[in-house]
């Protein structure tokens, strides 16, 4: 099927959009090795060069996004203030729907009360930490008080930054982080006429884009999508953060779909992901039957509820944190439920740390293309009338039941991490919804 046929099948299921978030305790990253270490030595700061080949890509990838991004250095001269500031309110008086989309997004978020909480210690006690945070949540190097520097003895140490701005450090995953580098603009190629975006005469344009169809690409998003399987901790030999590798290895990474011909349908800036019901409900699909005929007192009752993950382009879920509660009830003819009645069965990969290591419980996260088939089974009490089936997400689940309680025992909590992570914690435990939810009458007997 050629691309454009590809994405109108995906703007037909997936027209809605907001919330998310994830995984990576501070436990997490005291695993992850040398490549994401402040770097050793400063590279000149030249502009990302332009890859020619697919060969380049990689290279392309790694110069673009370095870690953290290197400060922009001074604007031309002939930038209006609006143009030479970094700030993604002076992009959006120029680009109010990109802005629009992003400010309601969780890259707006990423610095939020949960990372937030977590890493502000960290910047007065241990930099090297904070910044293994930051080049995910704030990668800008703007956003960073300290900046590491290599010393004549080689080792790393850590000078104040005259270039930071402690509005933007708050600000998270900005418009300058995807398409900035040394104030030039990066963008993708020319979109479809009818919905490119459209600007009054006139207006000042930074010196113009320069296009490259890198911005189409999964690779643009696997930097913090993804934790390099070589370099950091497998937990019964997975990442904890696997995402491009499970979408690479599925249909949609042989050419179906990209990240962003999900994630981003029509080069909107929403990112919706397993915070927003009906993002989910566009990509799973669900169903409940009762496989029995007869429903006399005393009889066998079977139920199956199939979870079809038709439209993630990795497992459903992709990370540790959310769990999704497959659930069954007996009912009575009033439609309460009938004590003890209740099963449940979890999708989620229930991964923690305990006791100085990392345990897994259990992976039933669905394959993309794969499917959960449950049958619940009862001996039926005289009183049943109906069945009730439904699907809760808990799309913060590792973090409000084990993380954040767990954190806050630490003694040595600032009081304002303490704030945070209380707002985190209360936050965390907001998140949830009911995805799917049926009543299903008995057969007659
Ligand atoms: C600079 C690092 C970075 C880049 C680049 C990046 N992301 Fe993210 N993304 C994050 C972080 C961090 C979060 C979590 C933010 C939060 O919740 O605090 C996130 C959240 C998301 C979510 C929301 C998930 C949920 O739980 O609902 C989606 C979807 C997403 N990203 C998709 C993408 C796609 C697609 C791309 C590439 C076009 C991309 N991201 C590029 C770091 C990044
Ligand atoms: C390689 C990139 C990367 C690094 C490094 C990283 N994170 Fe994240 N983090 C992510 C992504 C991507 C998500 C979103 C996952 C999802 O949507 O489920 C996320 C989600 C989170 C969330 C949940 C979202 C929210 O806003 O509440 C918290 C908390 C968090 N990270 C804290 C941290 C802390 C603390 C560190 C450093 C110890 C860290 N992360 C390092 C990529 C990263
Ligand atoms: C004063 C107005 C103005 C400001 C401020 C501004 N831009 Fe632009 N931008 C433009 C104009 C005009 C164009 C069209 C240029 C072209 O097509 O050559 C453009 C084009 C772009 C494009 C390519 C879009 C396309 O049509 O494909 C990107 C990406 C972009 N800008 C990003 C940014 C970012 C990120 C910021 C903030 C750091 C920013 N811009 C700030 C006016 C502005
Ligand atoms: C996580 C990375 C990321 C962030 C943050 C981000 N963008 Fe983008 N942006 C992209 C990608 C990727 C594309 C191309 C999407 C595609 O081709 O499907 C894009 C496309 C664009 C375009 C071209 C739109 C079109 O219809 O042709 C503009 C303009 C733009 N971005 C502006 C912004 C502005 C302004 C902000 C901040 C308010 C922002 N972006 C934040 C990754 C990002
Ligand atoms: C075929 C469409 C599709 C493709 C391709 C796709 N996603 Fe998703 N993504 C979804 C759907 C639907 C969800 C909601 C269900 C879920 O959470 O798995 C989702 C959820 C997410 C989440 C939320 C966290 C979680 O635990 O599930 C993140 C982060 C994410 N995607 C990132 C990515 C990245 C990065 C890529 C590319 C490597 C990608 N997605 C490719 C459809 C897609």
């Amino acid at each position: 099927m050629g691309k454009k046929g590809r994405r109108l099948r995906f703007r037909s299921w997936q027209q809605t959009f907001l919330w998310g978030g994830g995984l990576v305790g501070l436990l997490v990253l005291l695993f992850l090795v040398a490549r994401f270490l402040p770097p050793t030595s400063h590279r000149d700061d030249q502009a990302p060069r332009f890859a020619s080949s697919d060969q380049e890509v990689e290279e392309f990838f790694k110069d673009y996004w370095r870690r953290p991004i290197p400060l922009q250095g001074s604007p031309p001269t002939n930038y209006t203030e609006k143009e030479a500031s970094l700030r993604p309110e002076a992009c959006g008086s120029c680009h109010p729907r990109q802005y629009a989309d992003w400010k309601e997004s969780l890259h707006s978020r990423a610095m939020g009360p949960g990372p937030w909480g977590q890493i502000i210690d960290l910047t007065q006690t241990s930099p090297d930490e904070a910044s293994l945070c930051m080049i995910c949540h704030a990668p800008l190097s703007e956003q960073s008080a300290l900046l590491a520097k290599t010393t004549e003895r080689n080792e790393t140490a850590y000078e104040k930054n005259a270039h930071f701005d402690s509005e933007l450090q708050l600000q998270g995953i900005t418009c300058t982080a995807c398409h900035v580098r040394q104030h030039r603009r990066f963008g993708p190629p020319k979109g479809e006429e009818s919905s490119t975006p459209k600007y009054p005469a006139g207006t000042p344009d930074h010196a113009g884009v320069q296009r490259t169809p890198y911005f189409e690409k999964a690779e643009f998003c696997k930097g913090c999508h993804q934790f390099e399987p070589e370099n950091s901790l497998l937990v019964n030999g997975k990442p904890l953060q696997d995402t491009f590798r499970e979408w690479q290895n599925s249909i949609w990474g042989k050419g179906e779909a990209s990240c962003q011909e999900c994630h981003m349908p029509q080069r909107r800036h929403l990112w919706k992901g397993i915070h927003d019901r009906e993002w989910v409900k566009g990509g799973v699909r669900i169903e409940a039957q009762i496989q029995t005929e007869s429903s006399r007192p005393g009889d066998a009752l079977e139920l199956t509820l199939e979870v079809v993950n038709a439209a993630a382009g990795h497992k459903f879920p992709t990370y540790t944190t959310p769990k999704i509660f497959v659930r069954a009830a007996l009912l009575d003819g009033s439609g309460k439920t009938l004590p003890g009645t209740e099963q449940e069965k979890i999708i989620g990969w229930d991964a923690r740390f305990e006791d100085g290591k990392w345990k897994e419980y259990f992976d039933t996260r669905i394959p993309p293309g794969g499917q959960l088939q449950e049958t619940f089974r009862w001996k039926l009490p005289p009183e049943v009338k109906k069945i009730r089936a439904w699907v809760e997400v808990h799309p913060d689940h590792f973090y409000h039941v084990h993380f954040y309680p767990a954190f806050l025992k630490n003694q040595e909590l600032s009081s304002q991490a303490r704030k945070l992570i209380e707002k985190a914690l209360q936050d965390s435990g907001r998140s949830a919804y009911i995805l799917f939810d049926k009543i299903l009458l008995l057969p007659e007997s």
